[in-house]
């Protein structure tokens, strides 16, 4: 039995390393996915790849960072499809730096894009999702969220942001049936982890040394979980903050 069979589902950040294993694992079960990114290439190839595998998917470009493309895009999706039983505020980026070493545009585009988004989103999405009587909203928060890594002051203060964000959003909407969790990955294989090893001059096998676990974490991992707490399965969950680190912390 699929679990989102007739739902749909919107991913943002859905071109990436987490948000496309999500992406698939959503359509693998079932679910119509809007996936969503700024690299509109990238977006369209999951959702094609998606496609050819069977499953139902589109692609939506947008720049989640400003208002009107965010109202912009759930208006698509409700207009399209008529509902909206997920969403998945996922996209993210991370600028490295301490207050010194920071731009005010390295700050400011943080909030635009890993805080501000989920604002706009949400206030677009909700409406609907109380008409509909219920619906589930799964975040990315962090790790670093709740216990900072050094030298990602901006980041780490976004992701500790989306953790009150999702607890408020939850407490609020709760009598509506719409459920808000949030996800907390540590060292997940992406992308943007990548970029962040190249830096620092480091290798993934580093950095798995430093996982109890023995190493880091894989996109299809916090894909597995984001599914289990968008499902009927996660019926009283609302308002959590699940982490998902191999049992590591932070150094
Ligand atoms: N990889 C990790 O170790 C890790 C750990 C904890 C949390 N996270 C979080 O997981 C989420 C996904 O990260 P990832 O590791 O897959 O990184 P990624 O860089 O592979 O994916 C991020 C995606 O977000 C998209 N994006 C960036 N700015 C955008 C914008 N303005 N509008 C729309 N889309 C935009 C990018 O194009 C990209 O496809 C992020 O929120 C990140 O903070 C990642």
């Amino acid at each position: 039995m699929k679990r989102f069979e007739g739902k749909v589902a919107v991913v943002t950040g859905g071109g990436g390393g987490i948000g496309s294993a999500i992406s698939r694992r959503l359509a693998d079960e079932g679910a119509l996915v809007v996936v969503s990114d700024v690299n509109g290439e990238a977006a369209g190839a999951v959702a094609a790849e998606i496609v050819s595998q069977g499953g139902s998917a589109i692609a939506v470009a947008a720049d989640i960072s400003q208002r009107e493309p965010c109202f912009g895009l759930i208006a698509e999706v409700f207009d399209q499809k008529g509902r909206i039983d997920i969403l998945v505020n996922n996209a993210g980026i991370n600028r490295r730096g301490n207050l010194l070493a920071l731009t005010d545009d390295d700050w400011h585009t943080s909030f635009a894009v890993n805080l501000d988004s989920m604002f706009y989103l949400c206030r677009a999405a909700i409406p609907h999702m109380i008409e509909a009587g219920g619906g589930v909203i799964v975040n990315t928060a962090s790790q670093w969220g709740l216990y900072p890594a050094p030298n990602h002051i901006a980041y780490n203060t976004t992701k500790a942001a989306v953790a009150a964000f999702t607890q408020n959003l939850a407490r609020d909407y709760a009598p509506h049936k719409i459920r808000v969790n949030a996800v907390c990955p540590g060292e997940i294989h992406t992308p943007m982890l990548e970029a962040g090893v190249k830096r620092a001059g480091r290798t993934i096998a580093d950095l798995g040394k430093l996982v109890p676990f023995g190493r880091i974490g894989r996109p299809e991992e916090v894909a597995a979980l984001v599914a289990f707490l968008a499902s009927d399965e996660a019926a009283f969950m609302c308002g959590s903050l699940v982490e998902i680190t191999g049992a590591q912390a932070v150094a």
